[in-house]
């Protein structure tokens, strides 16, 4: 059987997070440059969106271009924001009439205007879908975006519309980017790498982590699967203990 089939319909994720990364390694394996495996992890992008609508991951993070990304060679860059640009505009029928909703974190207003515009009229276009809601992370990176959740705070308290004692957690989490959103269940992360690279770090805090050596233009439906099967081997038990969570 598939691992698909063995999936329990009961524990599904609300939300994955995933780092989309060896593009540039599987480019490489195949004697082509890095951005021809950029244009192949689109065909993964493609099937993981639909995996998620299959088994019902409502949320879906995709970490697409990180604030360091800014730092890559100028023509990788560049050819990045081109697929990006073309990618959005070719796939949003598609992503449309499948039910997807697009969002966008992270610093939108660093993206070139023709990103910014096609970003722009997909959200519009999907605004009103609910089957899986797809979040780019774009120029993003969560030290930039809890430093600007920490300045929007202390530019409340310094105006006096909210005291010291009214900063918690709760209220963090509303000056986020993801302030819609659930945190996420599951972060996976591909091509063998273990780090988290300032993705999310206050999403995930409870958040399950799956590593694969698969690299990203190789990661297929059945690989997502088999991370959501590990996810639900996983016992959850946010600081307490196994008996605890055991107890009805
Ligand atoms: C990491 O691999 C991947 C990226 C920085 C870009 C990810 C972009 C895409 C998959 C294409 C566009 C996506 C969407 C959502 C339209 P890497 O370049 O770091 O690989 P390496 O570690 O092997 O060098």
């Amino acid at each position: 059987m598939d691992n698909k089939s063995y999936i329990d319909p009961e524990n599904i994720p609300q939300h994955v997070a995933i780092i989309m990364d060896g593009n540039g390694r599987w480019a490489k394996q195949h004697g082509e440059d890095r951005i021809f495996g950029h244009h192949e992890g689109v065909n993964s992008v493609r099937e993981i969106v639909e995996a998620c609508g299959e088994i019902g991951v409502k949320y879906l993070t995709l970490y697409a271009f990180s604030t360091e990304n800014w730092n890559r060679p100028k023509d990788e860059v560049d050819a990045l924001m081109e697929l990006l640009v073309a990618t959005i505009s070719l796939e949003t029928p598609n992503l449309h009439s499948k039910g997807v909703k697009l969002h966008v974190i992270g610093d939108v207003k660093s993206l070139p205007q023709s990103c910014q515009a096609e970003l722009n009229e997909s959200i519009k276009i999907t605004a009103n879908n609910n089957k899986v809601n797809l979040i780019l992370a774009l120029s993003y990176s969560s030290k930039w975006e809890i430093t600007n959740a920490v300045k929007q705070i202390a530019e409340k308290v310094k105006s006096n519309q909210i005291e010291l004692k009214d900063i918690n957690s709760n209220l963090i989490d509303k000056h986020l980017n993801t302030s819609a959103f659930p945190d996420p269940e599951l972060m996976i992360r591909t091509s063998g790498e273990h780090r988290i690279s300032n993705f999310l770090l206050w999403q995930l805090a409870y958040a399950e982590f799956y590593f694969t050596n698969t690299l990203w233009p190789e990661f297929r439906k059945e690989d997502f699967y088999k991370a959501i099967l590990s996810y639900q081997k996983r016992e959850r038990r946010f600081g307490l203990t196994g008996e605890q969570i055991q107890q009805p």
